[in-house]
């Protein structure tokens, strides 16, 4: 029994929540109107991300999915999860456990208490090394690390679930998430992702980036990637939540169908923060692709979405505005 008031506002679980993507992804839901409830360990996520609004649940999702879909919900959006790829091939049991193990204990909570809907947050890693570009969700899976296995697990235990217990599912397969919403933005303790690792060189806490490999097959021999703004994404889930089927297990990628290279991101940055951010060559990275660029037809076509922040500048706008805020503390 759902306790959803009306057809479009929906009593939700936001998993993750007091994280980058779940904290903006609730915030958004909250304003359109829904009830949300978020679940987090603040392993990762902070607590004052989570919005003012939501009903917090501190705890592990593995232990607490069971009692809290008890009470009724009419979906859960899964966030919580382990998100880096080199720590992914240095402790696969964490990336394992807290990826495969944990969803495959919400999915036995959300049917036993037969919670309807599921938006999951999946991954470009899932494809590994693309064979052509732009990709498409009918391109190969052949994730090249244990993170984008784990993801790609994540996706077969849903389609499973959906087709024999008639779960109405959405896995987004993001690109590369960028920017932020007011309050809520890109904290890790341990950065390794480039747009606020070139805006923390800007705001004087790192002396320099590194571009990580100068000679991939690219117009200037850095690496090509699809930079998403968190609100355009968060958005997509929205509409992902509300048009869910019973039954179907659906995959869209998230991305704007546009490349940057790691030179053009880090100009950006200049041109938007007025700072000189040194930047150095350095050796590539293990497992980086050259070029990862999304097609977004399919979530276009069929969430009725598009992404309206595209803008690179945009996107670098609001995670300066956000770091600022957050290195003035
Ligand atoms: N990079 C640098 N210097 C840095 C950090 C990154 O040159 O200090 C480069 C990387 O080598 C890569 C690009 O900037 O070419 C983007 O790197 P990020 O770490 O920001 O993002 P990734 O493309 O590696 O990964 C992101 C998500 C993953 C997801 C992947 C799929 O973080 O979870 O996109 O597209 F799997």
């Amino acid at each position: 029994m759902s306790s959803s008031t009306s057809d479009s506002k929906l009593n939700v679980v936001v998993t993750g929540g007091a994280g980058y993507v779940g904290s903006v992804c609730a915030a958004r839901l909250l304003e359109s109107g829904h009830q949300v409830t978020v679940v987090d360990d603040l392993s990762t996520g902070h607590r004052d991300a989570v919005p003012s609004g939501a009903t917090f649940v501190e705890g592990d999702v593995a232990e607490v999915a069971d009692s809290l879909l008890a009470d009724g919900y009419d979906g859960v959006l899964h966030f919580a999860g382990k998100s880096l790829v080199g720590e992914s091939m240095q402790v696969p049991d964490k990336y394992w456990h807290g990826n495969v193990v944990t969803t495959l204990r919400l999915l036995d909570a959300m049917r036993r208490h037969r919670t309807p809907r599921l938006v999951f947050s999946s991954t470009a890693a899932t494809y590994g090394e693309p064979a052509t570009i732009p990709i498409t969700e009918a391109a190969a899976t052949n994730p090249t690390n244990t993170y984008g296995a784990t993801k790609l697990a994540v996706d077969h235990l849903i389609s499973s679930y959906a087709t024999a217990h008639g779960l109405a599912a959405v896995s987004l397969r993001y690109f590369n998430v960028a920017g932020a919403y007011g309050q809520f933005g890109e904290r890790h303790t341990s950065e390794t992702h480039l747009i606020p690792i070139v805006l923390q060189v800007a705001a004087g806490q790192r002396d320099q980036v590194q571009i990580f490999g100068g000679d991939y097959p690219t117009p200037d021999g850095t690496a090509i990637r699809d930079y998403i703004h968190v609100v355009d994404l968060a958005d997509a889930h929205e509409a992902a939540l509300l048009r869910a089927t019973a039954g179907q297990h659906r995959i869209y990628n998230l991305g704007n169908g546009t490349g940057f290279s790691v030179k053009q991101v880090i100009e950006t940055c200049r041109a938007v923060t007025g700072h000189e951010i040194p930047a150095v060559v350095a050796s590539r990275r293990a497992g980086d692709p050259a070029v990862l660029v999304s097609s977004s037809e399919r979530a276009q076509a069929e969430l009725g979405w598009t992404p309206r922040l595209a803008d690179l500048a945009n996107i670098v706008s609001d995670a300066w505005k956000f770091t600022q805020e957050h290195t003035a503390r």
